[in-house]
Order: C-alpha cells, then sequence, then structure tokens
C-alpha cells in the first residue's frame, strides 16, 4: 500500500485501504475511528432543491446497495440530538474548487460541503462508495453501515472525464445506456460522447429528413451470420439494428443531467457519412447505391459532397441535434475521410479551385471550419477528431487526439483545448487478456494495469499549453462488440482506470493502489447489476 501524505502533516499508510474510493480523492486524512449509519437516518440537505435532489439520489442509492434507509429533510436549525447527524451543504461561497467536494466524517456527525451541484453529487459517491465498503448485517437483519471518521478534499484533474460509446455500428438499447450513465456517475465520470452516426448506420431520429433513420437505422449483419438468419417472408437476410427516437434521446439527456453527466452528440461528417448516403444519395458522390447500408467494418470512401444543399442539410441536422442536446460542445467526427471521392469529382474539384484551395486537406479544413462557425454562431463548441488539424483547424475548436498525443501537442501549442483518447491505451475494443474466455475485440491486449499507466502529461508543453489538456477519454468502438453484456465487460474496470486518469492527480496514481482499490468495487459493480470483466483479478 502506497504511504498518504495528508496536509496534516502525519502519515497513514492504511488510509486508502480503508478508504476504497475510487477515483482516488486527492487528500484522505484519516483518524483511528468510525461512526454507524442505521435504517432510518435522516440527510438533512441545506441550499435549496439541487442539494435535495442529490440527497435523494443519494438515498436511492444507499437503498439499493447496501439496503439501508434514509429519508432527506431541509437542515434544521434544531437539529435532533441523538444519533449521527448527517449533513450536505452546498453554498456557492464555500471555498471549495469546482466541482469538488470536502467530506468530514467524525465522530458527532458526516458533512458533506460543495460549491457546485456537480461538487456536492461527486462528494454523495463518495460516501456512498464508503457505506458500500463499509457496510454490515447485524444480527436482528437490520443493516448498518460503518463509516472510517475521515477528511476527505477533492477536486478533479481534468474537467472532462469521459467514455465515448459507438451505438453505430451496434445498437444498444436506451435501458442500457441508462445503467451505463449509473455507472460513470459512480466513477465521477462526466462526459458520454455519443458516437450516433457512421458508415453502417445513422442512429438519431431527426424530423426534417426520416429517411435518416428509416434506411439508415437498418442493415444486415457482417459476414456470414446474414445467411444464417433469413426473414422467412422474404427469404432475404433479416434487416438489424433500431435508432434513438427525439423523446428518448431527451429523456436520456435529462437522466445523464440528474447524475451530472454532459452527452456530446456526435454527427460524423465529412467521412463515415455512407448510412446518411444511402438514405438521401443526393449528399454523396454517386457511389452509394440508395438503401445499402453496410455492415462490413473497415474505411469507406464515401464522403458528403461539398454543394450548399448539402451544407443546408448538414446545418438542419445540427439545429435538432442542438435542440436535443443542450451541452456546449457537439462533435463532427472529422476522421478517416480518405480523399478519393473529392479528387476524382469534377464538381468537388471545381468548388475547390473557386475556393482558392490548394487541395482535399484543404478543403476539407474549410468544410470543417465552415460547419464550426455555423455551430459557433448558435453559441456551441465543435469538437473533432485530431484531423481537424490538418488543412487548417477551426477557431475555437476542440481536438479529440486519438492518434497517439501527438494532436493534443500540436493543438495545445496553438492555444486548443484538446482531449486523450489515444489508441491503443485508451481504445475498449482491444481485448484485455489473452485468455481464450475473453470475448472477442480487436487484436491488441491492452491491460487494466496499460490503460491506468497511460500518461496524461504531454511532453513539450508550458504549463500554460497543458492548461490547454482538458480531459481524457475511453472509446469503446463496437465493432466487435456485439451485446450490451459485453459492451459492459469491454468498458469496466478499464473504464475506472479512466476515471482515476481524469480525476487523481499524477502524483497520486499507483496501480498496486488502485487494484486494491477495486477489489471491493467489483463487489459493488455485482450489486448494481455491473458484470465488468474480472481478468485483472485472474492469476
Ligand atoms: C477513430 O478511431 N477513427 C477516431
Amino acid at each position: 500500500m502506497r504511504l498518504v501524505a495528508n496536509p496534516a502533516g502525519w502519515r497513514a499508510h492504511w488510509a486508502l485501504a480503508l478508504v476504497a474510493i475510487i477515483p482516488a480523492p486527492q487528500s484522505v486524512v484519516e483518524t483511528a475511528g468510525s461512526v454507524e449509519l442505521h435504517d432510518g437516518f435522516v440527510i438533512e440537505a441545506g441550499g435549496g432543491h439541487d442539494s435535495q435532489q442529490v440527497a435523494a439520489q443519494f438515498a436511492a442509492r444507499l437503498a439499493a446497495h447496501p439496503g439501508l434507509a434514509a429519508s432527506v429533510r431541509a437542515t434544521s436549525r434544531h437539529p435532533r440530538s441523538a444519533g449521527v447527524r448527517v449533513r450536505f451543504e452546498l453554498r456557492a461561497s464555500s471555498n471549495v474548487p469546482t466541482e469538488g467536494y470536502r467530506l468530514v466524517v467524525a465522530r458527532d456527525g458526516v458533512t458533506l460541503e460543495a460549491a457546485d451541484v456537480a461538487g456536492l453529487r461527486h462528494g454523495a459517491v463518495s460516501l456512498w462508495q464508503l457505506a458500500a465498503a463499509g457496510s454490515k448485517q447485524e444480527t436482528s437483519g437490520a443493516a448498518v453501515v460503518h463509516l472510517p471518521t475521515v477528511r476527505i478534499e477533492d477536486a478533479p484533474e481534468f474537467r472532462w472525464r469521459g467514455l465515448m460509446l459507438d451505438s453505430a455500428r451496434h445498437y444498444q438499447s436506451p435501458e442500457f445506456i441508462e445503467r451505463y450513465l449509473d455507472w460513470m456517475a459512480m466513477h465521477k465520470l462526466n462526459v458520454l460522447h455519443w458516437h450516433l452516426t457512421d458508415d453502417q448506420a445513422w442512429r438519431l431520429e431527426i424530423k426534417r429528413y426520416p429517411r435518416l433513420t428509416q434506411v439508415g437505422a437498418w442493415r444486415v449483419p457482417a459476414g456470414r451470420a446474414a445467411q444464417r438468419d433469413p426473414d422467412p417472408a422474404t427469404g432475404r437476410p433479416r434487416l438489424h439494428g433500431g435508432f434513438y427516437t427525439q423523446d428518448t434521446v431527451r429523456r436520456l439527456v435529462r437522466y445523464a443531467a440528474d447524475r451530472g453527466i454532459t452527452i456530446v452528440p456526435e454527427i460524423e461528417m465529412p467521412g463515415h457519412a455512407t448510412a446518411a448516403v444511402a438514405a438521401h444519395p443526393e449528399l454523396g458522390l454517386g457511389a452509394v447505391a440508395p438503401g445499402a447500408v453496410p455492415a462490413d467494418w473497415g474505411i469507406y470512401p464515401n464522403l458528403f459532397n461539398v454543394e450548399e444543399s448539402t451544407f443546408a442539410f448538414l446545418e438542419n441536422v445540427l439545429r435538432e441535434v442542438m435542440g436535443l442536446f443542450p451541452g456546449t460542445y457537439v462533435h463532427v467526427g472529422g476522421d478517416e475521410a480518405v480523399k478519393d471521392q473529392w479528387r476524382a469529382s469534377p464538381r468537388v474539384q471545381a468548388r475547390m479551385r473557386e475556393l482558392g484551395l490548394r487541395d482535399e486537406a484543404a478543403l476539407q479544413g474549410w468544410f470543417v471550419q465552415r460547419i464550426g462557425r455555423f455551430l459557433e454562431s448558435n453559441g456551441r463548441r465543435l469538437v473533432g477528431w485530431d484531423e481537424i488539424l490538418e488543412g487548417g483547424i477551426a477557431t475555437g475548436a476542440t481536438v479529440m487526439s486519438w492518434r497517439g498525443v501527438d494532436g493534443a501537442r500540436t493543438a495545445a501549442q496553438a492555444g486548443h483545448d484538446a482531449v486523450l483518447a489515444a489508441w491503443p491505451l485508451l481504445y475498449f475494443d482491444n481485448r484485455q487478456g489473452n485468455a481464450v474466455s475473453e470475448p472477442p475485440g480487436r487484436g491488441r491486449v491492452v491491460t487494466l494495469r496499460d490503460v491506468y499507466e497511460f500518461d496524461t502529461r504531454v511532453s513539450g508543453l508550458s504549463d500554460e499549453q497543458h492548461r490547454h489538456l482538458i480531459g481524457v477519454q475511453g472509446n469503446v468502438w463496437t465493432e466487435h462488440v456485439r451485446t450490451e453484456e459485453r459492451v459492459a465487460w469491454m468498458t469496466w474496470p478499464r473504464a475506472a482506470a479512466v476515471a482515476e486518469l481524469g480525476w487523481t492527480a499524477p502524483a497520486r496514481r499507483d496501480y498496486d493502489d488502485f487494484h486494491a482499490r477495486l477489489a471491493p468495487a467489483m463487489r459493488w459493480y455485482r450489486a448494481l447489476g455491473l458484470r465488468a470483466a474480472t481478468t485483472a483479478f485472474e492469476v
């Protein structure tokens, strides 16, 4: 176990063993002792509606696991004298950093303080993890929780702590996505980057263009599976897929927000556009048969064309997207757009010359900049994969660095924000072990330790440039991850390592210590119905 320095200047080598919180808090000071919470205890919530909502959510989690009942009421001036007083205090004037919290468990009471609702949520998650680790059954059968007496001061290292979920290559149900959001919240992950469109599907209902989902959300399964599953009515392979209605999306966005998570939608352009072009051939360059959404993996050459009518389409789509997703960021992809079709098209070439652009990379730069201006004029900010650095980057764009961290370095040096989402270590479609029992995935093995030891410090940056690194993200691509059960397995517990990369300062990160804290977490995963990979615990 690692030694833990604390502000009081003494060291408690057992601290993190007892205080099994993931991600590790920035400062933990333990005093020998514990307090008990019993069924029926009261949480006093001060600071208005938000505080009561967080307290009620905490009570619901405690009731679900470890099964302790609590009720919530507004902070009382005249507390009952008996029992441990539990208070949640949301006060903008408290000297706690953004998204941070102070949690004091002392003999006479438990006090959780924060200056913003996100911080109060995070503190409640920490308290819940302490309760989950300290639950006991009394001989009477009643539940009781033992909390170690402790003072925790905590705040995140990065403000973007994300997971990307690819719902295009394989569709996941809204019910699964709700559970996924719950699991994220329990790790203080706060961004779900939702990959909604790709060559193989368009999953988001757009009212103005119903064909996007009528056509784009359905395809035959990949490879030989298509032949194994004919539709008895037609004898042809059965179509698989699905899409998210706007009502469902609004519900998920609200569900996420209630848990402190922002959903960042991704609408891919100018490449990874085959499903859109199959639905609307007028958007493409003639190479996609109408209705032919492909089922095979790999990079397709199908790009959007650069007609004014196509920009009108994209802006109309993005208007509906902005109506559904209230967060600041909209991700527009930008990756892997091979330029063969643009090179071969006389109309595209003529437009390129008209615009005075040197080559197709510059044309993509112009394309993405134009979309960036549109988003900006609507008060939003563009995010794109690191290819958006090529051919001229849009003003104010945030770069998601996937081809290593070079994109993040270049972006930060140029004064742009960047998120670290680097292949292969942060690509959770890679398998996490070599055992035959490990489910299918890409060829590489990326272990829990590999993820944990990903270096979030990018070399060659001044302190000021380093501040442009706003976060870290694990990407769950689903070409080879067909079922929800496998999505859960491929994501967890590697996402717990990402949570710690995003939350905990590098100097406080230690794999062995993390692994020790993960053992109790694996118990609450099971209790929450999360079937995480056990690979890291196998010999
Ligand atoms: C990517 O993996 N094409 C972002």
